[in-house]
């Protein structure tokens, strides 16, 4: 199975790693991942037969100092367009417009190329035409990691309750507000926790879209689109982030409850479905009080299997590459099947 590698931050550089580390095993099962490119924002490093993934990683550290098959300026676009492969893994960073990923997704998919990827950005601005373009050249989409990294939401959906009606759906699907409400359930201020969240890596220097609630709501976009095969947009998710939760927290609080930002899908009577995120009061026996700083959790309620809770300890770029590699091996072990 050839792989076009797009992307190599903290998610690609982890993505490899774990390759590296599991070659044997994957090996055992008769898996040949190979990688035949591996592009980043500034050239792309390739070889046909297949890269060593070890070494890639070290000439990436020396910014690809003396590195004979790394060429400047060749774009991820041209390698998708120009160099054979089977699946194109997009790992670029999500942005409002969906670019660049949005492009290297419609050119994969152009050029009949399986896509994984952890990139909300495209899914969000465009996930039906995205779904549709697989679904005409019969390829795989899987985009386990865009909702709660390595918390299984996809899978589980596509294979365990393929017949089952989802009522509703509830969420933690962002660590950095979920960091900052433990914080200040501590005590300390909304700007304090803000602080040590940044200091600790959980927040980026660039905080508004995670604290407004923004990110929570692409997950929300993504997960209801898959859910109900629609074409929801940013705007269609009712949005409240935690700038102001601290007076929420003080009555929780002399309550014995916690808050958490929750996410939450549901089908109302009327067959409308209502998105929104917004800190919510709750008790300690509901078990998104047991999700704590870094952790994520979802809560699918059904019409037959009745309420299922899944949670992941700890998001890291580890988990989210795990998640990823998920995907690829699905789709490698479902073509050696179909041989
Ligand atoms: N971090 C997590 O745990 C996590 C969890 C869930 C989802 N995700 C998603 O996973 C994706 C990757 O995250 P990350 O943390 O690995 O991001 P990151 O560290 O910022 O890395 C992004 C990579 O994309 C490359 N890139 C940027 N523009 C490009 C272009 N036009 N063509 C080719 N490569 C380009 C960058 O190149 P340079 O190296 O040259 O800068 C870099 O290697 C993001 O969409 C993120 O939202 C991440």
């Amino acid at each position: 199975m050839k792989i076009q590698l797009i992307g190599l931050g903290n998610v690609g550089k982890n993505l490899l790693k774990l390759l590296s580390e599991e070659e044997e095993k994957l090996k055992d099962r008769g898996l040949d991942l190979r990688f035949v490119s591996i592009s980043d924002s500034k050239g792309t490093a390739v070889n046909e037969n297949g890269l060593k993934l070890s070494e890639v990683l070290k000439y990436k550290e020396l910014e690809w100092h003396n590195c004979t098959y790394y060429f400047k300026g060749y774009s991820a676009i041209d390698a998708i367009k120009n160099i054979s492969s089977d699946i194109v893994v997009e790992l670029t960073p999500s942005t409002i417009n969906g670019e660049p990923g949005l492009s290297h997704i419609k050119e994969a998919f152009t050029h009949k190329k399986h896509v994984v990827t952890a990139n909300k950005g495209p899914l969000v601005v465009s996930f039906k035409k995205l779904k549709d373009m697989a679904l005409e050249n019969n390829l795989y989409f899987l985009y386990e990691a865009t909702v709660a990294a390595h918390v299984p939401i996809f899978c589980l959906l596509s294979s365990c309750f393929i017949t089952d009606e989802i009522l509703k759906v509830e969420g933690i699907f962002n660590a950095t507000t979920n960091f900052i409400i433990c914080e200040m359930e501590q005590g300390f201020s909304f700007q304090e926790a803000l602080d040590k969240a940044i200091k600790a890596g959980w927040a980026e220097t660039n905080y508004a879209d995670d604290v407004d609630g923004i990110d929570a709501a692409r997950k929300v976009v993504i997960l209801a689109n898959t859910i109900y095969d629609s074409d929801f947009k940013l705007d269609d998710v009712k949005i409240e982030g935690i700038r102001n939760v601290e007076p929420l927290i003080m009555e929780a609080k002399k309550q014995g409850k916690r808050v958490k930002l929750l996410c939450e899908i549901a089908k109302e009577g009327s067959g409308n479905v209502f998105l929104q995120v917004s800190p919510k009061v709750i008790s300690q026996d509901n078990p998104f009080s047991t999700v704590n700083y870094g952790d994520m959790a979802v809560k699918f309620y059904f019409k037959n299997s009745q309420e299922i809770f899944v949670s992941a300890k700890f998001v890291s770029p580890r988990q989210t590459a795990q998640a990823v590699l998920n995907d690829i091996i699905k789709v490698a072990l479902n073509k050696k099947c179909q041989g």
